[in-house]
C-alpha cells in the first residue's frame, strides 16, 4: 500500500466537492489511499500525481466517474430501514386505497434518489404492490438514479448474489424473483412486473434535474451524510421544489434536517413532508 500524501488528498477532496458535492474528512485517507493504489497498479499512470493531472486537466466524463467509484460507498439492501416503507403503507397507500388522499390523474411518482444497486427502487416497487391493491389502476412510476456508473449497471440488470436477498420475506422472494438456474443457481433476478414499475438511470445530484411533473415521495438516503451542511441544505430545497404539497422526503436514518431551516415538517424519525 502507498501512503497518500496530504496535498494528494487534498487535491482529491478538491475534485469530490466540485463535482460531485462530496465531503472527503481526512478520516477517509486510508481508505481512498487503498483503493488508488489498486487502481493505479493496473493503469497507465505512473503515480498518484499523474493521474491527479489527468483527472483535473483532461479527463472525459467516463473517467471522472471510474474515479468517483474509487471513492464513493454503495452499500444497500432490500428493505433497508423498515419503517420508512411502514410508514409509507400506513401515511400514503392506506389513505390513498380509502380516497382519504386523492391525486389527480391517480398518478403516484417516486423517485429513489443515489438508489445505488437499485435494491431501495425494487424494495419500493414491491412494498408498493403489497400496499396499494388496486395498483394497476393507477399511474405509478417508481425512478431510481444515481452517479455510479457500476451501481447504475447493477441496478438495471436487477441481478442478485442470493446473500443480497437476506431482507425480503421468503413469499416475496418467489413471487417477484427468479432464480437463476445451473451456474446461476445463486443469482435472483427482478421479475418483469417489478421491472415495469422501475426506470433506472445515471444522475449527479449536483447537476440540473431533468424532471417535469411532480413528485409524491422521495427516497434520498444515506447520501447526505457526505455532503456539507449547506450543500444538502441546497439539495434538500431543490426536493422540496420538486414534491407536490404534502410530499414525503424520507432520508437515512442516522441524517436529519435539523438545522438546515428548510420548509419540511418533521413526521417521524428521518421522514418529513413537505409544507
Ligand atoms: C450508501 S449508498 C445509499 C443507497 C441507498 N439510498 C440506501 O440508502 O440504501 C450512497 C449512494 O450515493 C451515490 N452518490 C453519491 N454522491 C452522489 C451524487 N452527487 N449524485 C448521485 N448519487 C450520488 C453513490 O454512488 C452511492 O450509490
Amino acid at each position: 500500500m502507498t501512503t497518500l500524501a496530504t496535498s494528494d488528498f487534498q487535491r482529491i477532496a478538491s475534485i469530490a466537492r466540485d463535482r460531485w458535492g462530496l465531503c472527503l474528512t481526512e478520516k477517509k485517507m486510508p481508505l481512498v489511499s487503498n483503493r488508488l493504489s489498486s487502481f493505479l497498479r493496473h493503469s497507465r499512470f505512473d503515480s498518484t500525481q499523474a493521474y491527479l493531472d489527468y483527472l483535473e486537466e483532461d479527463a472525459g466524463e467516463e473517467d471522472m466517474l471510474v474515479f468517483f467509484d474509487l471513492l464513493s460507498t454503495n452499500v444497500t439492501s432490500f428493505f433497508r430501514d423498515r419503517n420508512h416503507f411502514d410508514y409509507l403503507e400506513r401515511e400514503f397507500y392506506t389513505p390513498l386505497a380509502r380516497g382519504n388522499i386523492t391525486l389527480p390523474g391517480k398518478r403516484i411518482r417516486i423517485w429513489s434518489a443515489a438508489c445505488s444497486t437499485g435494491q431501495e427502487p425494487y424494495t419500493l416497487a414491491m412494498h408498493a404492490i403489497e400496499s396499494l391493491p388496486d395498483l394497476a389502476n393507477w399511474d405509478f412510476k417508481i425512478l431510481g438514479t444515481d452517479l455510479s456508473n457500476f451501481a447504475v449497471e447493477q441496478a438495471k440488470a436487477g441481478t442478485y448474489a442470493a446473500d443480497k436477498m437476506d431482507g425480503i420475506p421468503q413469499e416475496m422472494l418467489r413471487t417477484y424473483f427468479t432464480r437463476g438456474t445451473g451456474a446461476n443457481k445463486d443469482q435472483y433476478t427482478v421479475t418483469r412486473q417489478l421491472r415495469s414499475l422501475v426506470t433506472i438511470a445515471r444522475l449527479n445530484l449536483m447537476d440540473p434535474w431533468p424532471f417535469k411533473g411532480h413528485f409524491d415521495v422521495i427516497f434520498c438516503r444515506n447520501v447526505m451524510i457526505y455532503f456539507d451542511a449547506d450543500t444538502r441544505r441546497k439539495l434538500v430545497l431543490r426536493f422540496h421544489q420538486l414534491l407536490r404539497p404534502g410530499g414525503i422526503l424520507a432520508i437515512g436514518s442516522a441524517e436529519t434536517l435539523a438545522g438546515l431551516n428548510v420548509p419540511f415538517t418533521a413526521a417521524q424519525a428521518s421522514v418529513y413532508l413537505k409544507h
